[in-house]
């Protein structure tokens, strides 16, 4: 369904790897509601091919850029404003990866050279751009800028590992940023807090499953898909949402509000 929220809106969309990325359904909605944009993801990821189905269906160009590069970020950014014919009025960040969850490294024997790849990768990605954007003047007045995240940032979940770290790094990058680039320019930065979902970065969590049933049955609304995801980034991008900024926003079917539910606490009964 078209609403054409984003009818003559133009920007980049990072991180859709295959079509279970929440990158890939933003990426449809945003087509859906009139916007028109570039794609992007790191260059190894371009390898796998996936991303060319999507660019055909949304009419979208890709441009590889690896987002710890500073390089690869300010070619990006220029020729997507080529491409597109002007300044951008929004940008999703979409970017997640540690190599000590990969590794199986255990959080209390972190490699450090891993964990500065996990922030560098997962956080700082989203500073890098944000200054690439600002030296470069490409960002519209009121535009809007979003990163994903994951309550791991406030709460202690085990297997999520140092990306809890991460995500609390990346939150506080969108309020110092959203700050500035407010004063700066009227844009405005925020993170959505997104439930568990299966995707591949998702499930290179241990014991993703359990815990993915786990979170569904402490959420009142259930856990929120991808699709509905892809709509709040929509609402976010759109006109209707232009004194937000600064804010990491929960989409999670209310489980941040939740300290036990009914269905929870009768698998405690029986005795
Ligand atoms: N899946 C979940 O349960 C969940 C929950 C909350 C938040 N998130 C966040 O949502 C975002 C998207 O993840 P997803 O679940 O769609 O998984 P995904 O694996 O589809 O997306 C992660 C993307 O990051 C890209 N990436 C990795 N290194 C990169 C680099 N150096 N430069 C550019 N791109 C790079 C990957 O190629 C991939 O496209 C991540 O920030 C993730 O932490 C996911």
């Amino acid at each position: 369904m078209s609403n054409n929220l984003l009818k003559g809106k133009k920007g980049i969309i990072f991180g859709a790897l295959n079509d279970q990325s929440i990158a890939w359904k933003v990426a449809e909605r945003c087509h859906e509601e009139g916007a028109e944009f570039v794609l992007t993801n790191a260059p190894i990821a371009m390898r796998m091919g996936e991303i060319n189905g999507l660019a055909e269906k949304t009419k979208s160009k890709i441009i590889p850029a690896d987002a710890t590069n500073t390089e690869d970020l300010e070619n990006l950014i220029t020729q997507s404003t080529e491409i597109l014919g002007n300044k951008l009025d929004f940008v999703l960040h979409s970017i997640g990866m540690s190599p000590n969850v990969r590794k199986g490294k255990h959080y209390t024997e972190s490699n450090y050279q891993f964990y500065n790849q996990t922030m560098d990768v997962s956080a700082i990605s989203l500073h890098k751009t944000l200054a690439a954007l600002y030296k470069h003047d490409a960002l519209n007045e009121w535009a809007s800028v979003v990163a994903l995240t994951y309550i791991a940032a406030q709460r202690i979940f085990p297997d999520y590992n140092d990306m809890a770290d991460a995500k609390s790094l990346l939150e506080s990058i969108t309020r110092s940023f959203g700050y500035h680039y407010g004063i700066k320019n009227k844009v405005r930065i925020n993170t959505i807090s997104q439930s568990p979902t299966v995707t591949t970065a998702g499930q290179g969590i241990k014991g993703f499953t359990e815990f993915i049933n786990f979170s569904e049955q402490m959420s009142p609304l259930g856990n929120a898909p991808a699709v509905a995801c892809a709509d709040y980034c929509i609402s976010m991008f759109s006109d209707l949402t232009r004194y937000v900024t600064m804010q990491n926003l929960f989409h999670d079917g209310g489980f941040s509000n939740t300290g036990v539910t009914q269905q929870v606490i009768e698998k405690f009964g029986g005795q």
